[in-house]
């Protein structure tokens, strides 16, 4: 027989089933899922990049090769992806933590020297652990995100440690060892 694993005094405060979930309590669920973190790229007819950090990522398909990442719809850069035909993705070293900051940050300009362009014209972070171009497929509104769906077009791979997102902290991996 499997049991419920009690994990503390603010294990279970789900209300009657039915009647829904309290949205700080969701949040504080997510916070224990480790995940890795991304900035995702892209750029407007005009020519100017856009781009946001993004830790809801997860790869869809294999062949053909298909990823999503989530953009929360009250975002600055939301209509510019939702035109757009092509979007990237870098994953983010530990040494990459002030511009995973920055493109989390409502700055101006988020795009410095740190960037090159790629041949299809997308901001490109040189060192990335890995870079992913991806022609748009499919956008699905969910709640208060749309979902970004890809069909990856390029991959370029990079070396290093991923930053992780853990407990609302970018952190190492070698940070996740009790
Ligand atoms: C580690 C980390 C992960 C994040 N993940 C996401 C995400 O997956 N989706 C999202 O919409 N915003 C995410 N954010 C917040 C956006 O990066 C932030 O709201 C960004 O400024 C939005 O871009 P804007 O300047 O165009 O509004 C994340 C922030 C941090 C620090």
């Amino acid at each position: 027989m499997s049991a419920m694993v009690d994990v503390g005094p603010n294990a279970d405060r789900s209300p009657q089933p039915g009647t829904g979930v309290e949205v700080g309590l969701f949040k504080e669920a997510m916070t224990r899922f480790p995940s890795g973190v991304t900035i995702v790229t892209t750029r407007d007819e005009e020519g100017r990049p856009h781009g946001f950090t993004a830790s809801a990522f997860s790869s869809v398909s294999a062949d053909p090769p298909m990823i999503l990442t989530c953009l929360d719809k009250t975002a600055r850069c939301h209509d510019a992806f939702l035109a757009a035909q092509r979007f990237s993705l870098a994953f983010l070293r530990p040494e990459h933590w002030d511009l995973a900051r920055r493109f989390a940050s409502k700055v101006e300009d988020k795009f410095d020297a740190t960037f090159t362009t790629d041949p299809y014209g997308l901001a490109r972070l040189p060192d990335a652990l890995a870079y992913l171009v991806c022609e748009m497929e499919q956008q699905v509104p969910a709640g208060d995100h749309t979902i970004l769906i890809g069909r990856v077009i390029s991959v370029t791979l990079g070396e290093g440690d991923p930053a992780v997102f853990y407990s609302r902290n970018l952190r190492h991996l070698r940070d996740l060892q009790r």
